[in-house]
Formats: structure tokens, C-alpha cells, sequence
């Protein structure tokens, strides 16, 4: 019998990932040996840890707890600084592509930044945080208000001539998703990823009473297992509502293959794991691509084409 080769890559508006699946920002992608040991791994692509201007050291410890169905962070951006992460990027010796994320603190900020990653050679896309929920310094989460956001834009695309996508909070209402896609749809966006982690969930330790991490009184971005029907929503809406030619990568709770089919069922293009990530470390991602081509194999797939986006409604 002939074995169909099972084709697991993807294309984001002309980057080409040999494997959809790839870590999330923020999960072991700060310094020089997590990024070298993710450029060495089957993840398909790499992204960097959002960074500021300068080198952040991030909020106070403990500042990340997980149980079996998620996470609570409140990292504050601890990071190396943009010269750091575009100096990894002019020196590295490999042909994985590479998202740069970013989250400047202010606006001014995020300007300064991408003026910077402008004039840098060696980089695929930017990835612009606009989604960070646990700056002490910041009360709102940019990609909630959505007439900064289109100024932002409108200013940004003047100067900025690089692929640069966006990565999303968590919206719930059909018309906050509308209303994002409307704006995102007049610019050049490469991609669109959705979502980062549901922001001021709240976790509690009885035997203490207490909250379970320092910063914000205890409030923090909820990630893993739990937030994944939230995330596999937004994938759905904005596949619904974008521009045919973003991609969606997804994020959130994914745990096994069958999670990144469902995301891909759903219609998105690639995906990236940050939890499982963390517990699981590099070899997550030959687990799921294993796990991935079986379902595939099983439903004589040959590629994400086959059912991306198709997913059956009543
Ligand atoms: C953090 O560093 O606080 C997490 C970054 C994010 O969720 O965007």
C-alpha cells in the first residue's frame, strides 16, 4: 500500500511554516538559549518574548501558577529589550522563520520600537502585542479600545513598510468583533492571532486564603485548558469577519492534536502553544504534530487544506 504523505505546513501571507504549530510569545522565548532551543525544535516557527524598548525585569514573583485545567500569569514583560531581540536576529543561523513580538508601553513607545525592527533585515513579521493584560503601568488593554487602535494604525502604516500582524485579546460580543475585523480589514495586516490569555481572572489558595500570585491583588491573564472555547470563538468570528487574505493563528488551551485540528477546523492557519508549552517544554511540539498527522491519516487527509475553515454548523 502507498502511504499519503501528510502535509502539516502552512503559509502565512508568504512565510512558509514547515509545521503549523509553534510556541506562543511569552513561554520559554526570552533569552538566547530558550530562543536557540526553540530554533533547534520541531516548532514551525519562532516567537520572540514581547519586548519593550529597554530590558524589563517584569512584576514582582510569584507571578505564574497552573493547575490542571490552566494558568494564571502576571509577568509584567520581563524581557531583554529590542536591541537584544534584533541582535539574536541578525546573528542567527537558520531559515525557521522568526515573529518578532512586541508591546511597547505607550503608543510613542510602540512607534519607537517598530522604527527599529524597520531598518532590520533578518526578521519575518512582527507580532504587535496589543493584548497584554498585566502592566502595573497601564490600566487599559489597547486592543479594547478600538479608536486608539485605528489611529495607531492609520500612523503606524505611514512608516512601517514590514509584514506585521497583531495579536488580539479575548473579545465575547459579535459586535466588539465586528467592529476589530472593520478596522483590521483596511490595512495590510499579515496576520491575526487570537487569542492572548482572558484577562483579571483570579485563582485562590484555601489553606491560606489568599490569592496565589503577587502582582494586581492576585488578578492575572487565565490561559491553558480552560480558556479554549473562548479562543476557539474568536478564531471562528474572525475567520467569519477578516479579510479572506489574514491569516488567523490560534491560541489557547491547547493541549493534544486533536485541539489543533479544531482550531484549524475552525479556520485557522496555524496555532501556538503556550501552557502545554511550559509544562511540557520543547518536546510538545513532536508530540502534536504526531498527534496531528494521526487524526489526518484517520480521515485520509492530506493537508490542512483539506478541512481548514470547514467546520459543519446546524
Ligand atoms: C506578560 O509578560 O505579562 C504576559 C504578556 C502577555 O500576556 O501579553
Amino acid at each position: 500500500m502507498i502511504m499519503k504523505k501528510i502535509d502539516i505546513s502552512t503559509n502565512i501571507n508568504g512565510i512558509k511554516i514547515s509545521s503549523c504549530i509553534m510556541n506562543a510569545s511569552g513561554i520559554l522565548c526570552c533569552t538566547e538559549k530558550e530562543l536557540y532551543n526553540l530554533m533547534m525544535s520541531s516548532s514551525g516557527a519562532v516567537v520572540t518574548k514581547s519586548c519593550t524598548i529597554k530590558p524589563r525585569k517584569g512584576n514582582l514573583k510569584p507571578r505564574y501558577f497552573e493547575w490542571k485545567g490552566g494558568s494564571i500569569n502576571s509577568m509584567g514583560l520581563p524581557n531583554l529589550g529590542i536591541d537584544f531581540y534584533l541582535n539574536f536576529l541578525e546573528k542567527k543561523n537558520s531559515k525557521k522563520p522568526f515573529l518578532l513580538s512586541i508591546s511597547g508601553l505607550s503608543i510613542e513607545e510602540n512607534y519607537l520600537i517598530l522604527r527599529k525592527a524597520n531598518i532590520s533585515s533578518n526578521m519575518n513579521a512582527i507580532e504587535l502585542n496589543l493584548s497584554c493584560p498585566n502592566l502595573l503601568e497601564k490600566d487599559k488593554i489597547l486592543g479594547y479600545d478600538f479608536s486608539k487602535i485605528s489611529d495607531f494604525l492609520e500612523n503606524l502604516f505611514q512608516f512601517y513598510k514590514k509584514p506585521l500582524g497583531v495579536k488580539l485579546p479575548p473579545y465575547f460580543e459579535d459586535f466588539h468583533f465586528r467592529k476589530m475585523a472593520f478596522i483590521l480589514n483596511k490595512y495590510p495586516i499579515y496576520f491575526v492571532t487570537c487569542i492572548n490569555s482572558l484577562p483579571n481572572g483570579i485563582c485562590i489558595d484555601i489553606n491560606k486564603e489568599s490569592v496565589v500570585i503577587h502582582p494586581k491583588k492576585g488578578f492575572g491573564g487565565i490561559g491553558g485548558l480552560s480558556i479554549k472555547p473562548f479562543a476557539l470563538a474568536n478564531v471562528r468570528k474572525f475567520y467569519t469577519y477578516l479579510r479572506k487574505d489574514i491569516p488567523i493563528i490560534g491560541c489557547g488551551g491547547i493541549c493534544t492534536g486533536k485541539d489543533v485540528f479544531e482550531y484549524i477546523l475552525c479556520g485557522a492557519s496555524a496555532v501556538q502553544i503556550g501552557t502545554q508549552f511550559l509544562k511540557e517544554g520543547i518536546p510538545v511540539f513532536d508530540r502534536l504534530i504526531k498527534e496531528l498527522i494521526t487524526i489526518l491519516k484517520n480521515k485520509n487527509y492530506s493537508s490542512l487544506n483539506s478541512f481548514k475553515g470547514k467546520l459543519n454548523v446546524f
